[in-house]
């Protein structure tokens, strides 16, 4: 059976502050092993955003232990985390968070420059391509449709070939369609890179395609349905 890759120990987890706080992560318990694709699905407001930034090291623990890659996030200072991310995890969100100002080609290139990998801009060229960008290296974010800007985000994500990549909800603002494509590129550099892939969506069809679902309500795994599918398996 393939490694763990993340592992969740009663992780417990509240925002906001005295009057507007929120007890968001209530001892969740989760282990994913390398090279699963999940699809984490549940109600608007049960905590799947904020358990992906978590699992992203973007969001701390109050409590409890989250271990990536047998590293102990939550015994790392900021930094480390920090440090940590930008070698392991990639991330997507459903805004694509490009910055306005600069090209396709430097969205991708200048993390990698700040992170000191080797020649940045040929690995950012060669990444775009492989996302069918190559002949929208010059681009800025506003020249570019949506889903072109979802495919320069995931070029951004996979340039440090991280073990793990994260997507919270990456078809939600797209068309039907695009989005589709969207999904067919995540699953296809998934399957080429040997990656994790943790997604947040509200369509039950691209959470369908996914090895594993999960059901986040209230703050808590209600439903994991990798667990159904082994049991059945050994039936
Ligand atoms: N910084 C914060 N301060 C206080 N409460 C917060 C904060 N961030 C999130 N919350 C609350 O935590 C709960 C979970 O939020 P989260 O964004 O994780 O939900 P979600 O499952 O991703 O929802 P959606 O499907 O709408 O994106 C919500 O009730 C939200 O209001
Ligand atoms: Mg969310």
């Amino acid at each position: 059976m393939a490694k763990t890759i993340i592992e969740l120990k009663r992780a417990d987890l509240t925002l906001g502050s005295a009057a507007a706080s929120v007890h968001v992560l209530k001892g969740i318990d989760l282990t994913i092993r390398a090279g699963e694709s999940v699809g984490i699905v549940g109600p608007s407001g049960s905590g799947k955003s904020t358990l992906l930034m978590v699992l992203a090291g973007l969001e701390r623990l109050d409590s409890g232990e989250i271990n990536i890659s047998d590293t102990p996030l939550h015994a790392l200072s900021e930094d480390q985390v920090a440090d940590f991310r930008g070698r392991n995890i990639g991330i997507v969100f459903q805004s694509f968070h490009l910055i306005a100002n600069m090209s396709a080609l430097e969205n991708v290139a200048v993390p990698l420059e700040l992170a000191n990998v080797q020649n940045p801009f040929e690995i950012a060229r060669r990444e775009l391509k492989a996302v069918g960008l190559g002949d929208r290296l010059n681009h800025y974010p506003g020249q570019l449709s949506g889903g072109e800007q979802q495919r320069v985000a995931i070029a951004r994500a996979l340039a440090p070939s991280p073990a793990l990549l994260i997507a919270d909800e990456p078809t939600g603002n797209l068309d039907a369609d695009t989005g589709r494509q969207i999904a067919d590129l995540l699953f296809s550099k998934q399957a080429e890179r040997g990656m994790t892939l943790l997604l947040v969506t509200h369509d039950a069809s691209l959470a369908r395609r996914c090895m594993r679902q999960i059901r986040v309500r209230s703050g808590q795994i209600e439903g994991d349905d990798a667990i159904v599918r082994n049991e059945a398996a050994i039936a």
